[in-house]
């Protein structure tokens, strides 16, 4: 009797000690969800200031760390989809809508009423993503007449120059995609080669491209071919020493092959293939510290810790985008049906 109950107290043990691990593990938790909108614009002020932007003219924003939402609907721009979103502040935001026309607003009242301070009606113009470093926004979009579309702002979104660049040649079939607004990275390094604007294509190719240098081309070693595959998103590790980049078959979200590569910025460019890829299709990544990266798409959540050579999924969630505070460590996914969620990493 008394050893059975001495077993049944180690049990309990047990499953309280199992318990509090599996409570402690990385934890996603649902902020928001059920909203008729497809969110794919974040930005992530501080652990507090969150602002989404998605399909539907909506644009969300958070002063608690999540606790609550407070929506909007672009009023004249109820029907846009707002893909991609950079938020300076709680006042302070710029959004990008795609396509005809193309447009980006700015509020600088947190939202109680947008201006318009980019726009353009020609026919195919598509814009996919925005990046923003201090007052400097850059813009990319599909190619028009063979060229990429790119503009930049250096007055924190009022006014834009469009292809300074000269327009950089894309193939037949390349093009950016809309996905999550993370195609577009700044590399702030102090080494010449790496110090650009680095922007991942897809479709039928799939290249590293730098904006700022047009002889920085790469062939990306991921799947391209088709519409739907190709890089989608590319993070530069806080050391500017390395890059990763994921993307897939959106159409085969399931499927683990050249859907993700990490890059060696110096010397020279070096790929390097992961030996435990994510677990499909992924939309964006960003990195949390020079060893550990997030990754999501529409088949889940996944982390590394060895930046990026192994990956265990998290979640089988669907998210299409991943934001970690520019200020702070909070970090938060959002995604299809209205969907927010905070991940909450505890090694
Ligand atoms: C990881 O992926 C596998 C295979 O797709 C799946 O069976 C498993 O449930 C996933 N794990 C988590 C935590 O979602």
């Amino acid at each position: 009797m008394q050893s059975y109950f001495k077993i049944f107290l180690v049990l309990i043990a047990i499953s309280v000690y199992s318990t509090t691990i599996a409570q402690s593990n990385h934890a996603i938790q649902i902020l928001e969800q059920g909203r008729k909108t497809s969110i794919r614009g974040m930005s992530v002020v501080s652990n507090q200031i969150i602002w989404v932007s998605g399909s539907g003219g909506a644009v969300g924003k958070s002063l608690d760390g999540g606790k609550s939402f407070q929506w909007m609907t672009v009023r004249g721009y109820e029907k846009r989809d707002f893909r991609d979103i950079e938020a300076y502040n709680q006042k302070t935001a710029i959004i990008m809508a795609i396509a005809e026309p193309a447009l980006i607003l700015k509020t600088v009242d947190g939202g109680e009423n947008w201006y318009k301070v980019f726009e353009d009606s020609t026919k195919g113009m598509f814009l996919d993503a925005m990046n923003a470093e201090a007052k400097t926004i850059q813009v990319i979009g599909d190619p028009i007449n063979g060229k990429a579309f790119f503009a930049m702002s250096n007055d924190l979104g009022e006014t834009w120059e469009t292809n300074k660049l000269d327009g950089i040649a894309l193939n037949d079939g390349e093009a950016f995609f809309a996905s999550s607004g993370t195609n577009l990275q700044i590399s702030q390094s102090s080494h010449t080669f790496k110090k650009g604007t680095f922007m991942v294509t897809g479709g039928k190719v799939s290249r590293l491209l730098n904006a700022r240098d047009q002889r920085d081309q790469y062939p990306l070693p991921l799947l391209q071919g088709k519409e739907s595959t190709g890089a989608n998103s590319i993070a530069v590790s806080p050391s500017g020493k390395q890059a990763f980049i994921v993307g897939g078959d959106f159409a085969k979200d399931t499927m683990r092959t050249g859907n993700a590569i990490g890059v060696n910025l110096e010397p020279s460019i070096q790929f390097i293939q992961p030996k435990t890829p994510p677990f499909g299709y992924r939309s964006s990544v960003i990195y949390l510290t020079n060893k550990i990266l997030v990754a999501c798409g529409t088949s889940g959540v996944d982390i590394s810790i060895d930046g990026g050579m192994h990956w265990e999924n998290i979640s089988s969630q669907s998210f299409h985008v991943v934001q970690k505070a520019k200020n702070g460590k909070a970090i938060f996914l959002a995604g299809g049906g209205g969907k927010i969620a905070k991940l909450n990493l505890n090694p």
